[in-house]
């Protein structure tokens, strides 16, 4: 095999080798089976005793309590944009959302198909560098829920803390989730796409208390309602198997290297030192404020577009892959999840500051 380059993508992004190398070798015989796992149907015992592990781990691992349900669906995280609205804003009714990003943006409009919206916070005019306080916005006593996105992708901008609310508190976790601990119980829903911290792209992951599971009208159809997936464990249809089986190896390596707390350590250390490299100098620029800088997605900028445009290529070459930023923000952007390589950090710094040497 080649060497294997440091894979800065934002998602779908860099897996453990070792979760490669056993899906690889499952995918063409499962337990000895003679079959491979993505041949198998999902109603067999082997596959639903993957299922089954892969949500145990999962509530093992975020110590989701038992009133909650844990739903492993399609359509990617997009789809809860709509979804959410669908089953829990009553028509006539109103949600509150903060506009933290092009995440909200999207769903803040699947929502207003549903029902009323209240933005009640947004950075949008200092684009998106920041998250608010729980100063800066108050939600309306009879608002349905309070839906934010815990971590924007796009911009390196994290929540530090959750907004402490007698509401309904939903989050998109999706470029989060399992990166630190985090109190379930203060959530009504969560959802996230696999792709970035938990496995491949296909299947989304809905942690959802299980009171609000009958809020949904009538009129939504049998797919599109929560209480489907809920009471058929995610087996009304066929699941996206190979999606949830390698949720399931990535979650087993998260339990190896000590769980959700260990990996929130490790995190920190490693976001810490890209933003010593960047706070070091004037050449590389922050694109989020400090109280609002995300371990996840390190967002910045170089003095040109020219400048950042060789940055890119010139890593590239040495094979740091995928460091070019949203095509909505520009610049540069390292996602530095769960399985990212501490020594693809400490890399990515010596190249830094090799490149600025050269070009300053
Ligand atoms: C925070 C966040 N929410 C939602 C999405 C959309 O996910 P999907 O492509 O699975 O619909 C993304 C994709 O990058 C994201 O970063």
């Amino acid at each position: 095999m080649s060497k294997r380059v440091y894979n800065f993508s934002a998602g779908p992004a860099t897996l453990p080798l070792e979760v490669l190398e056993q899906a690889g070798r499952d995918i063409v015989n499962f337990q000895d089976s003679g079959m491979g796992l993505i041949e198998m149907s999902h109603r067999s015992k082997q596959f639903m005793a993957v299922a089954a592990e892969t949500e145990r781990l999962l509530r093992e691992l975020m110590e989701i309590p038992d009133n909650y349900k844990v739903l492993f669906l399609q359509g990617g995280a997009s789809s809860q944009f709509f979804m959410v609205p669908m089953n829990l804003l009553t028509s006539g009714k109103k949600a509150t959302y903060l506009n933290t990003g092009v995440w909200s943006k999207k769903a803040i409009k699947e929502a207003k198909l549903f029902g009323e919206v209240e933005v009640a916070f947004s950075s949008e005019e200092q684009k998106f560098c920041r998250v608010p306080t729980a100063s800066e916005y108050t939600v309306t006593p009879e608002s349905e829920y309070l839906y934010m996105v815990s971590n924007n992708t796009i911009y390196g901008t994290q929540f530090p803390t959750f907004p402490e609310t007698d509401h309904v508190l939903i989050s998109d976790m999706s470029s989060d989730i399992l990166s630190r601990k985090i109190d379930v119980s203060k959530f009504g829903l969560i959802f996230a796409g696999a792709q970035k911290n938990m496995g491949p792209a296909g299947v989304t992951v809905v942690i959802i208390r299980d009171d609000l599971l009958d809020r949904t009208p009538e009129q939504v159809p049998t797919m599109l309602r929560y209480k489907t997936h809920a009471d058929k464990d995610s087996m009304f249809n066929t699941p996206p198997c190979f999606a949830i089986y390698a949720v399931g190896e990535v979650l087993k390596w998260v339990k190896k290297q000590g769980g959700v707390a260990a990996m929130e350590e490790r995190n920190k250390e490693k976001a810490a030192l890209l933003y010593a490299a960047i706070d070091a100098t004037d050449f590389y620029k922050g694109h989020a404020e400090k109280s609002s800088r995300s371990l996840m997605n390190i967002s910045f900028n170089l003095p040109t577009p020219e400048l950042e445009a060789k940055f890119v290529a010139e890593a590239a070459a040495l094979g740091f892959n995928g460091l070019k930023g949203h095509r909505s923000i520009g610049g540069c952007r390292a996602s530095i999840y769960n399985a990212f390589p501490r020594q693809g950090v400490v890399d990515l710094v010596a190249f830094m500051a090799e490149f600025e040497k050269k070009n300053s």
